[in-house]
């Protein structure tokens, strides 16, 4: 399967053979990390397939390690992907069931670091979760993996691209999800989710969107000098690309932006542009 996102030109959902030549060529063009996301055949209320051994997920992460052992495999580790509803939690009625969903979100991440994840990246806003997942890690002997937060993520439009990728958009609703992510007018509110990440023990923090939250970004690494890394996400990829398309803006944007999140303070970036600026940082 090599199935092209209408929303995103250029951005593929792959079948689990297809994903390790995608990441051999990424390896061969300079770009030695991946991170992976879910879609599998069948959705249910409580998001099975995320914690399912067989699922596409697990079957890549061990199908890569076997291919390429050198590749950096980090893991999505959310519910959305797996839910008929495509929330990132169990739902009841109206509301998103925090505790219970941290139980299932920790059963997901043992099951991709024992499939050989590096990092996992829990990316729900539940709370606690960061805290509950070390220590399941550490039940399992999992003790060297790590986790890369999703501390500070909003409420955001910018999602959009990605939940028709996942097919978690349709289902939603009214609902959406700003029980659980955060209000795009409240910058205190990021430190105040790093901090609790990185107290339970995230090794490393992310902010998310990217561009939009430059300043968010900022703030996160003067105040806590952390492993902080940034998400160009699936609705900046869109506006730049269909932009570039239409020769609105010059191809040179791509390699703008990823220069401001260095700017702005960021160790690590998490982007669809990343084989185009790999290409790029080799000219
Ligand atoms: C799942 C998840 C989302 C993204 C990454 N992980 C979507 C969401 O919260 O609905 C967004 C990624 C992107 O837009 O590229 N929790
Ligand atoms: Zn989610």
């Amino acid at each position: 399967v090599r199935r092209e996102v209408p929303s995103m030109p250029g951005v593929f959902n792959l079948s689990v053979d297809e994903t390790v030549k995608e990441v051999e060529a990424a390896r061969a063009d300079g770009v030695k990390s991946v991170l992976l996301f879910g879609l599998p055949d069948e959705k249910d209320s409580t998001g099975s397939a995320a914690y399912d051994s067989s699922a596409p997920v697990q079957s890549a992460i061990r199908a890569i390690k076997r291919a390429s052992p050198d590749t950096l495999v980090v893991t999505d580790v959310c519910l959305c992907e797996y839910t008929d509803h495509g929330h990132c939690g169990i739902v009841a009625g109206e509301e998103i069931l925090n505790d219970p969903t941290v139980e299932l979100l920790a059963k997901a991440a043992v099951s991709h670091a024992s499939a050989g994840a590096d990092i996992v990246a829990p990316s729900d806003m539940m709370d606690g979760r960061i805290g509950r997942i070390r220590s399941a890690l550490e039940k399992a002997g999992h003790i060297h993996t790590k986790i890369m937060a999703y501390s500070a993520k909003y409420a955001s439009g910018f999602y959009g691209p990605f939940r028709d990728a996942v097919g978690s958009a349709k289902a939603l609703g009214k609902a959406d999800k700003q029980t659980y992510q955060m209000d795009p007018a409240n910058s205190d509110e990021a430190l105040w989710e790093v901090g609790l990440d990185l107290a339970e023990g995230a090794d490393m923090v992310m902010v998310k969107p990217g561009l939009p939250y430059l300043d968010i970004l900022r703030r996160v690494k003067d105040e806590f000098k952390a492993p902080t890394f940034v998400y160009q996400v699936s609705g900046e990829y869109a506006m730049l690309r269909a932009a570039i398309a239409n020769r609105w803006l010059p191809e040179s944007c791509i390699m703008e932006s990823l220069t401001a999140f260095k700017r702005a303070g960021a160790d690590g970036i998490l982007r669809y542009f990343a084989l185009e600026a790999a290409a790029q940082l080799r000219r």
